[in-house]
């Protein structure tokens, strides 16, 4: 809901729970008054207004709370926009033109005091999820060119408060998306990343907490989530006033536009969003969005499917006979797609070598991929390909042929990571080839999943083909055509599921998600250590689009062994998948994940369509879960123990998200518990040694 109340010249966003309010100042400025609850009484908002940020001429009480504050005059905080205008003229002077409202979309233009160059404000309202999502778009309408040199998306304004905290998801290479939590200090903190993708290091995802820290159920939550797969940053400002301002878009470092006369520049999406009652409500908002309004609508209402994956079990020496026989195994354990990994093309018998050579490799697959095709169609299953598309081995006819195919600087060393380099995206024969070989693939096979993968992040990030002036634009270029060839293969083959993955989770964000069916969260599948990482990736996204799987009991990571039952527990919280040797399993192990398979296949429209509700009341040892259907009528609880110490008894676990006046059946026990007892007193759940898990079905009576 967007209104414009005229006397006041203020703007009002309000979703289900939220508002967001900002003002045509008598100044001309664009400043923001509330975000928040809604209140009952539009005319309510007008008392946020804060009079030092309608005069900021007083720059010095830092009140400025500009909805997109470009660099110039005395703005010394974080800018928006960043600008070198014709005539050697480096300051941004935004003046308001006009306004529209559309449906759920307000759209502000502004435009330089000087200058035809304009700026809109978009702003589009997703009232039943609460959330706002904004972006910025550029358009030069002089005869001269404008060079960008800072572009975000927008920034969001805290209500004041004696302390603020924050949370953010950090991490690294088999080691993804850990929630860290800080106190915002008085200076300026910058989330980002510089490597090309979103990355593992860092998720463009931020939720900030004025007063108390929030817990799943209580306390103020704002959040913001880039919908980007590139070069992100995220800025937080707190300065001496208690002013927090909090800012995001495409990463300042390293960064400029070189915006033609006519041409126009987008940001990138920014999702914000605010809730009252803790992270619960924040994370199963943008859950919901994603799942009803986000993912590629082709694949949007469907069930994922268990998925079998032959990476962990064969690396790269994969064959026909092998994967037949593989495929054979897998199909009666209740596998639905079975997807051949890295090795089955050129001369790749390891990472060294053949990346780019995209042909089938007839000394393993002498009936090229059709054998094994045939085959795992006729076990009942869809097959599914690993592919990197952005990248060559040297040692590959591809780059042999082409060797200034590859970002790459004039006279440095082109470094190399995994034995590999980066395709060059902006030339047009690159985005060519890719969209060729694929294309290919797609008509020829009968492939109905492509395992999308980018294994390094970029480096020497130089393009010969244009000007010194437009150098900087590689980061933004790579990835909009990394979108424009995804978009391409898509409108053309439109059944194929598309799975994002990048060394594991380093391109996993909600740009990638309006594009990608599912996203590969890490390439560490201990079961123990995925749950940490799955918790923290479930802040921002829901379960279907996190593949998980099922990989061996030893796992070398930790030297860990866990149990095949806790193993299909910590992967059914997601969208299951095996990737272990199966020829190795026992006849009994068989038929257990034969058991939990179909267990899942039960289960996965609660986990995948359901609410996500995280129980953060019990002790740091145990873990617990759960997945509430739509009516309510059904719930998942998963809880795992990892160790437990002092002879410490088990406390019992409180489940959340049910009908509280509902009365509920647990297989588990036989009981049946009203929704408000389950929630207040909790299940009873035994363990009999560490690493034991419960899977617990609750059905209403
Ligand atoms: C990356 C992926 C793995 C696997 C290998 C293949 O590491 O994350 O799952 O596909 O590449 O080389």
């Amino acid at each position: 809901m967007i209104s414009f109340n005229e006397n006041k010249s203020i703007w009002t966003l309000e979703t289900k729970h939220t508002a967001y309010v900002f003002g045509h100042s008598p100044t001309g400025q664009i400043t923001n008054i509330y975000f928040g609850t809604k209140l009952l009484f539009r005319d309510d908002y007008i008392h946020a207004v804060d009079p030092g940020a309608w005069a900021p001429e007083y720059p010095d009480r830092a009140v400025n709370r500009e909805e997109f504050m470009g660099w110039g005059e005395t703005k010394y905080a974080e800018p928006c926009l960043k600008v070198q205008f014709p005539q050697k003229i480096r300051d941004v002077r935004l003046v308001f033109q006009q306004y529209t409202i559309k449906a759920d979309t307000l759209t502000l233009l502004l435009k330089d005091a000087y200058f035809d160059f304009y700026v809109s404000l978009v702003y589009t309202v997703h009232e039943e999820y609460d959330l706002i999502v904004r972006r910025v778009l550029l358009e030069n309408k002089t005869t001269e060119p404008i060079i960008i040199e800072q572009l975000l998306s927008g920034s969001i304004y805290l209500p004041q408060a004696e302390q603020y905290h924050y949370s953010y998801l950090a991490g690294k290479w088999a080691g993804e998306t850990q929630m860290q939590k800080g106190v915002i200090p008085g200076a300026r903190v910058r989330l980002e990343s510089r490597c090309g993708t979103p990355s593992h290091q860092a998720q463009p995802w931020v939720a900030l907490e004025p007063g108390c820290p929030a817990t799943e159920t209580q306390g103020k939550v704002y959040f913001c989530a880039l919908a980007y797969s590139g070069n992100w940053n995220i800025i937080i400002e707190k300065d001496c006033n208690n002013l927090v301002r909090v800012s995001a878009g495409l990463n300042t470092f390293d960064f400029q536009w070189y915006l033609k006369p006519g041409a126009a520049l987008e940001s990138p999406a920014l999702f914000t969003g605010y809730s009252a009652s803790g992270f619960g409500p924040a994370s199963r908002n943008l859950h919901a969005f994603q799942l009803n309004e986000l993912l590629p609508v082709k694949h949007r209402t469907a069930l994922r499917k268990v998925l079998y994956n032959s990476w962990e079990a064969r690396l790269f020496g994969v064959n026909e006979k092998d994967q037949i026989n593989l495929a054979r195994l897998a199909a009666p354990l209740g596998v639905e797609i079975f997807v051949m990994d890295d090795g089955w093309f050129g001369e790749r018998h390891s990472d060294r070598a053949g990346l780019g050579d995209w042909s089938v490799n007839k000394d393993k697959f002498p009936g090229g991929l059709k054998t094994l095709i045939t085959e795992v169609n006729q076990l009942g299953m869809d097959f599914g390909l690993w592919v990197e598309p952005e990248m060559v081995n040297p040692d590959s006819d591809l780059y042999r042929a082409h060797p200034d195919w590859v970002y790459h600087f004039p006279h440095r060393l082109r470094t190399e990571r995994r034995n590999q380099l980066v395709l060059n995206l902006s030339k047009p024969e690159v985005r060519e080839f890719i969209k060729g070989f694929m294309d290919r693939l797609l008509t020829e096979n009968n492939i109905k999943f492509i395992k999308w993968d980018m294994n390094r992040s970029i480096s020497e990030p130089g393009i010969m083909e244009v000007e010194e002036v437009q150098q900087k634009e590689l980061w933004h270029r790579h990835v909009l055509t990394f979108y424009e060839i995804v978009d391409y293969l898509r409108t053309k083959h439109p059944e194929v599921i598309f799975q994002s993955c990048s060394g594991g989770g380093g391109r996993a964000d909600l740009g990638v998600l309006s594009r990608f069916d599912q996203v590969w969260t890490s390439d560490n599948t201990d079961a123990f250590d995925r749950l940490r990482i799955q918790h923290g990736f479930s802040f921002i996204y829901p379960a279907k689009v996190m593949e998980a799987w099922v990989t061996s009991e030893y796992n070398q990571l930790n030297n860990r062994i866990l149990p095949l039952q806790y193993r299909f527990h910590s992967a059914m919280m997601g969208n299951l998948g095996i990737g272990d040797d199966i020829t190795c399993w026992s006849p009994e192990q068989m038929a257990e994940a034969h058991k939990l398979i179909n267990e899942y296949k039960e289960i996965r429209p609660v986990i995948q369509h359901g609410s996500q509700y995280r129980i953060d009341r019990i002790p740091g040892n145990m873990l617990a879960v759960v997945y509430v259907s739509k009516d309510k009528r059904q719930a998942v609880l998963f809880v795992f123990l990892h160790i437990n110490q002092f002879y410490n008894s088990i406390p019992r676990v409180p489940v959340d998200g049910l009908d509280p006046d509902a009365q509920y059946r647990t297989r588990y026990t036989g009981e049946v518990m009203s929704g408000r007892a389950l929630q207040e007193i909790g299940l009873k759940v035994s363990f009999k040694h560490n690493f034991d898990s419960a899977l617990i079905r609750l059905e209403q009576e």
